[in-house]
C-alpha cells in the first residue's frame, strides 16, 4: 500500500521543507525491534523542565487508557530538530504513532496522499467542529478531514519580567516602546543583564514577531501574513530592524546558541531583567516555584495589546501501521478532552484549544491569555506567528529566520536587512 510513489513524494517534501538555516545531520533512524500492540510512540520537542511537566499530564492520561507511552523527545526549542528527525522517520517508512507539529508543517504533510492519519471518526463523535476555534481548524483540517488534534494555543507577543528587577527601576510596567527602553536602561544601571536571550534563529524570530506587531497590526498582517513586498521593504520594516538593533544592545555577550529555557532561568534567578518569549516561558517560572504578580510579571510586548500572534501545538498521526489506529484515535481523544485541556495548559503556559474550557484554574497570566485570545479572535486581530510556522510555509519562515538572525548578528545594517528580507521572501514564495 505504501508505494514507491509515496516514498518519493515524502523525500521531495523533506527537501523542500528542509531548514536552510540549520546544518545539522538528521538524527539516526530509530528502528524498534519489536513493537507492543498498544504502544503509542510520540515524537515531540518538549524537553525543558516546564514542558516535560506538562507532557507528563498527557502521558498519564494516555496510559490511564491502557496504552504504553513510548517517548521520542528531540531537544530543540521551536521544533526544527524534531521536524528533521520526523522527516527521516517518515521517509524511511518508520513513522511514530504521532508527532507534535505546528501550523503550515501540518498542511504540508497532509497534502501528501497517504501520509497522515485521519482523526475524523473521533472528531465527529466528540464534536470538535463546534469547540475548536476556527483559526486552529485551518491547520487541523485538510480537505474536510481532521488530520491533527490541537492541544493548546500559545502566543509570542509576551514579555516575562523579574518583579524585583522591575521594582528596582521604579516599578512601572512599560506600555510603549520608549517606556520599554527606559526600563531596559534602568536594569543596565542596576548592573543586571537587561534582556535574557538565546541566540538561535527561532528565538531571534520570536522577538521579531512582537517587534513587527508593535508597529501596527495592519503592518504585521501586510508583511508577515500577506507577504506584501511594499510592507516588507518599506520604512516600517527598517524601523522594525532598528528596534531589533536596540534590543540587541541589551543582550549579554554569551547569548549565542543559548537555549531559551536557560534564558528564562536567568530572569527567574534575577541575573537578567526580562525575556521576550512565547508563554511556554511561564512554565519555567512555575516549575521553579515562582508566582505571577509576586515574583514575575507578564505583559504584552508594548504596542501589541489587543492583538495576538499565536501558535498551536497539534498532534498529527501517521497512516503507516494498521495496528496503530486505535492508539491514534485514543491519543486524539485524550488531547481534546475538556478537563485535560485545562490541567495541561495550566502547566504548559498556553491556553486551551477549545472555546468551552473555564479559566477558573488558570493564574492571572493564563486568564489574560484566554481573554486576549478570545477578544483578538472576535475583533479580527488574531494572527499566525511567523516564527512558529503559523504565518507562512516553511521556506518563507526559514527565509525570515536567515535574515533576522544575520541582522541580529551584525551581518546587515537595518536598511540592508530590509532589502534582504524582500529578496529572500520573494525567492522562497
Ligand atoms: C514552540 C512550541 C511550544 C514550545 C516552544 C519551545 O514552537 O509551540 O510548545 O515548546 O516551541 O520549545
Amino acid at each position: 500500500m505504501k508505494s514507491q510513489h509515496l516514498i518519493l513524494a515524502l523525500s521531495a517534501l523533506a527537501l523542500v521543507a528542509c531548514d536552510s538555516s540549520t546544518t545539522e545531520e538528521p538524527a539516526e533512524v530509530f528502528v524498534p525491534q519489536s513493537e507492543p500492540a498498544k504502544t503509542v510512540e510520540v515524537l515531540h520537542w518538549w524537553t525543558s523542565g516546564g514542558e516535560a511537566e506538562a507532557l507528563e499530564v498527557l502521558k498519564s492520561d494516555v496510559e490511564s487508557k491502557g496504552f504504553v507511552w513510548q517517548d521520542m523527545p528531540i531537544a530543540g526549542g521551536g521544533g526544527d530538530a524534531a521536524m528533521t528527525v520526523l522527516r527521516s522517520r517518515i521517509t524511511s517508512g518508520n513513522a511514530p504513532t504521532a508527532a507534535q507539529m505546528l501550523g503550515f508543517d501540518i498542511r504540508d504533510w497532509a497534502k501528501i496522499d497517504g501520509a497522515v492519519g485521519d482523526l475524523t471518526p473521533t472528531a465527529l463523535k466528540e464534536d470538535w467542529d463546534n469547540v475548536v476555534p476556527v483559526a486552529l481548524q485551518e491547520f487541523s483540517k485538510y480537505n474536510e478531514k481532521w488530520v491533527a488534534a490541537p492541544v493548546n494555543v500559545h502566543s509570542t507577543n509576551w514579555i516575562w519580567i523579574n518583579k524585583e528587577a522591575l521594582d528596582a527601576t521604579g516599578g512601572k510596567v512599560p506600555t510603549t516602546w520608549n517606556e520599554l527602553v527606559k526600563v531596559l536602561d534602568g536594569m543596565k544601571e542596576d548592573n543586571i543583564i537587561p534582556l535574557a536571550h538565546g541566540g538561535q534563529a527561532w528565538q531571534d524570530a520570536t522577538i521579531f514577531d512582537a517587534v513587527v506587531l508593535s508597529l501596527g497590526k495592519d503592518f504585521y498582517k501586510a508583511s508577515m501574513i500577506d507577504l506584501n513586498p511594499e510592507a516588507l521593504g518599506g520604512p516600517k520594516m527598517v524601523e522594525a530592524f532598528r528596534r531589533m538593533s536596540v534590543l540587541r544592545s541589551y543582550v549579554d555577550d554569551d547569548f549565542s546558541g543559548r537555549d531559551w529555557n536557560l534564558a528564562s532561568a536567568m530572569v527567574i534567578e534575577g541575573k537578567a531583567g526580562m525575556q521576550m518569549m512565547g508563554d511556554w516561558a511561564k512554565a519555567e517560572f512555575l516549575n521553579a516555584g515562582k508566582q505571577p504578580g509576586q515574583d514575575f510579571v507578564c505583559i504584552r510586548f508594548p504596542g501589541t495589546e489587543g492583538s495576538v500572534t499565536f501558535n498551536s501545538d497539534q498532534f498529527v498521526t501517521f497512516d503507516i501501521r494498521e495496528s496503530d489506529k486505535d492508539a491514534q484515535q485514543a491519543l486524539g481523544s485524550s488531547v481534546m478532552n475538556r478537563s485535560f485541556q485545562s490541567s495541561f495548559n495550566v502547566i504548559k503556559g498556553s491556553v486551551p484549544a477549545r472555546i468551552d474550557v473555564s479559566d477558573s484554574d488558570f493564574d492571572d497570566c493564563g486568564k489574560k491569555g484566554i481573554k486576549d485570545l478570545s477578544e483578538a479572535n472576535s475583533s479580527g486581530t488574531l494572527y499566525g506567528s511567523m516564527a512558529h510556522g503559523h504565518a507562512a510555509p516553511a521556506p518563507v519562515k526559514n527565509a525570515v529566520y536567515d535574515v533576522v538572525t544575520s541582522h541580529f548578528n551584525g551581518k546587515y545594517n537595518d536598511a540592508e536587512a530590509t532589502q534582504a528580507l524582500v529578496t529572500a521572501i520573494a525567492a522562497a514564495k
